[in-house]
């Protein structure tokens, strides 16, 4: 049967992620009025929260009862969350982001970097509130490695050579530590520490699995659906995982077509690059892979208590999967 978000997955913490949101809003406010408007424009567009609520369901798959404390982390890595954006936006010169042109469309480049390192501070005030000394040095710690992992992408622009393993490097720092932190930091403040070694092999893994069927869509989705365009990644020359495996998988012409369009970047082939990842089994492979990396997400789930809260988890792994189904 087909999962229902709101039932399925958002309804056992419905409440929190309503109060969520509001600590969002509180938490973007800022006495310099392009501050707030450019923030407002991003945090406003909506996005699938899907990091705050993995945060909310975590908390409460550790048993907590009172998960006021958590809710201020879902909002804080929510901003994390949309800095990240908003900065990855302007390196990538994307124009649409959330359905909404990006900030630095709207705007320019500097208004957006400089908002985006706004809201990467202020997520750090309030972390600080929550008194936490482990928590803040795991975030601080990651929120490193999640910069490390975009400038490892930088470098391997328009490098037809990287290998799965860096491209697992540079997904891991960008995207998946930023899940691990939701959901290890969601153990912390619930005070069950022995959860999180399990929740950041599943928060790994699922983000993993999230960026492979982030990457496979940039070639096979359309900006209505997506909300951002596609072929951006063909445009930046990036070596994503449908780009390695053709490349493994072509001879000649073929193979030719998709190194030249990794080194010099640009969608003068983009119809054909399509046409490739899609007949020589890349995008086969990257949907094995994404199933695998969703299968060892959910295997380091079992070490939870069940619950409705780990079973809303498991429910979301299998969304995000099923968005490349
Ligand atoms: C976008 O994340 C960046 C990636 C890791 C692919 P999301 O797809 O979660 O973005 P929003 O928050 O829903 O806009
Ligand atoms: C993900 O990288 C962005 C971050 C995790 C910061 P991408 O460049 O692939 O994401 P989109 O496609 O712009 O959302
Ligand atoms: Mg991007
Ligand atoms: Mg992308």
């Amino acid at each position: 049967m087909a999962i229902d978000f709101k039932q399925d997955i958002l309804a056992p913490v419905a409440s929190d992620f309503a109060a969520m949101d509001t600590f969002i809003n509180e938490g973007i406010t800022s006495k310099v009025a392009l501050v707030m408007a450019v923030s407002k424009h991003v945090v406003e567009a909506g996005g699938k929260r899907m990091r705050p609520i993995m945060c909310l369901l975590a908390a409460k798959a550790c048993g907590a009862e009172d998960i006021e404390r958590q809710r201020k982390l879902a909002a804080i890595i929510e901003m994390l969350h949309t800095a990240t954006l908003v900065h990855d936006d302007v390196v990538d010169e994307s124009g649409l982001r959330r359905g909404r042109p990006t900030a630095n469309a709207t705007w320019n480049n500097q208004t957006a970097v400089l908002v985006g390192d706004f809201l990467i501070s202020r997520a750090f005030d309030l972390l600080v509130d929550l008194n936490d000394m482990t928590l803040l040095k795991d975030f601080s710690t990651g929120t490193c490695e999640i910069a490390e992992g975009e400038v490892l992408q930088l470098q391997a622009q328009h490098q037809p050579e990287t290998t799965e393993k860096t491209y697992l490097d540079i997904i891991h720092g960008k995207t998946s530590r930023l899940f691990e932190l939701a959901t290890e930091g969601a153990a912390i403040l619930s005070g069950t520490p022995h959860y999180r070694e399990p929740l950041r092999l599943f928060a790994g893994h699922f983000g993993n699995a999230f960026q492979i069927i982030d990457d496979i869509l940039d070639y096979t989705s359309d900006a209505e659906t997506l909300g951002k365009n596609i072929g951006d990644d063909l445009m930046e020359g990036k070596p994503t995982l449908p780009l390695i495996s053709a490349l493994q998988k072509t001879t000649d012409e073929e193979h030719e077509i998709v190194r030249l369009s990794i080194a010099t970047g640009g969608l003068n082939h983009l119809e054909r690059v399509i046409e490739i990842v899609q007949n020589c089994g890349a995008l086969d492979y990257c949907r094995q892979r994404a199933t695998e990396e969703t299968q060892f997400a959910l295997q380091a789930l079992d070490a939870l208590p069940d619950s409705e809260y780990r079973q809303a988890l498991v429910n979301l792994t299998q969304l995000a999967l099923n968005r490349i189904q």
